[in-house]
């Protein structure tokens, strides 16, 4: 953990990439000072030219600075995330782009941001990636990390950094930082029961997908009649592209959790799991999340009496549940996805925010480059 702090802190990212826009402006600027001294309007205006210049000179960082600050560790409004996400993909149009897949009940859009070095376009051979986060209103760290893992790719790319122009020139990645973003203006802050975990018609989404293991006749039924407005936003996204691969970030454990989360008792059953055909990858997924963590692999991290070998679980095995989102990805988008469970706390205090993505940073880059296992 501690060698972790010392080669990604966020200080030492921000005051390496900000000097060399800085340099860039001054020389700008000096070439407008040389260009004034022949000023046909004489000696005078020169002076006053010299002097406005000069200001300008030591007002001109501040300007540059603005938009390379890094984001602050903070809980911000729906509002201020589509702001961010709108910033960001207009200051960045070659790696960047904003698409809604819906409306929430209460009809806030759902918000993706997309980065790859072909933002807008599937590219042949390179595969979809998606993170979600927020599904349970008042589960908020997943919000926090992903808008980090969007600031510090975004930054890496621009300061042309190898990890990052790797990540994006060989996959699309698609950030949703929250999909319930109704139950994220109700949530309570307390660490492990409060409300806002539901949408705004008080349904669990991640109960109120399809399920995978019910009968043929009611999957026909369910999208129409009984999904929610943002599960229906999400089996639409999951029928418009490819994703191989996808996390679904929670909170109140730690431990990184694959399919499935649900079972008929069939061949699927092993030993008190309900295993995928897939199953050693989604073990080696999540491991590789667990082991690139500050402290999931070490499986005891939440001191609350549950303990996860290697930091990770089947979904059934630790407790079975219906209607879950990675079920579904699996079984009808093909696309292997795990549930995340980044924080013990729900609602971690902001003071956290930064130690907290330390410790999840390397977790969340090294997941996305495990698309590799999947194509
Ligand atoms: C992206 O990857 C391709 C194929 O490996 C390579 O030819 C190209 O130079 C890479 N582009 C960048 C910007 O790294």
């Amino acid at each position: 953990m501690r060698s972790k702090v010392s080669s990604s802190s966020p200080s030492q990212q921000q005051l390496s990439l900000v000097s060399p826009p800085v340099f860039a402006g001054v020389c700008r600027c000096f070439v407008g000072v040389s260009r004034c001294r022949s000023d046909p309007r004489g000696p005078q205006w020169t002076g006053y030219a010299a002097v406005m210049s000069s200001l300008l000179l030591l007002l001109l960082p501040l300007f540059i600075l603005t938009p390379t600050t890094a984001l602050e560790f903070r809980y911000h409004r729906n509002g201020e995330i589509e702001k961010y996400l709108r910033d960001i993909s207009t200051s960045n149009p070659d790696i960047a782009h904003v698409y809604s897949i819906g409306r929430s009940v209460r009809g806030q859009q759902l918000w993706v941001l997309v980065l790859s070095l072909s933002p807008r376009h599937h590219s042949i051979g390179i595969p979809e990636f998606k993170y979600v986060a927020n599904m349970h209103g008042n589960e908020v760290l997943g919000r926090v990390l992903l808008l980090q893992l969007i600031d510090d790719l975004v930054r890496g790319h621009r300061n042309k950094e190898a990890w990052s122009v790797q990540l994006l020139n060989s996959t699309r990645i698609h950030i949703l930082p929250t999909m319930n973003p109704d139950g994220f203006d109700d949530a309570g802050t307390h660490c492990q029961f409060s409300q806002g975990r539901f949408n705004h018609n008080g349904v669990d989404l991640n109960r109120n997908f399809p399920d995978a293991f019910a009968g043929k006749r009611q999957q026909g039924q369910f999208v129409e009649e009984t999904q929610e407005a943002e599960v229906r936003a999400v089996i639409g996204w999951l029928r418009s592209e490819t994703f191989v691969l996808s996390a679904n970030l929670h909170g109140g454990a730690l431990v990184a959790s694959y399919p499935y989360d649900n079972s008929n008792g069939g061949s699927e059953q092993v030993g008190g799991a309900s295993v995928t055909p897939d199953n050693d990858v989604f073990v080696h997924l999540a491991k590789v999340y667990s082991y690139n963590h500050g402290s999931m692999h070490r499986g005891d991290s939440c001191k609350d009496g549950l303990s996860f070998n290697d930091g990770i679980t089947n979904g059934y095995q630790w407790y079975a549940l219906k209607g879950g989102m990675q079920d579904y990805n699996y079984v009808w988008a093909q696309c292997l996805e795990v549930t995340l469970e980044v924080s013990c706390c729900k609602f971690p205090p902001k003071d956290q925010l930064p130690a907290l993505w330390t410790e999840n940073r390397e977790a969340l880059l090294a997941f996305i480059r495990g698309q590799r296992s999947c194509v």
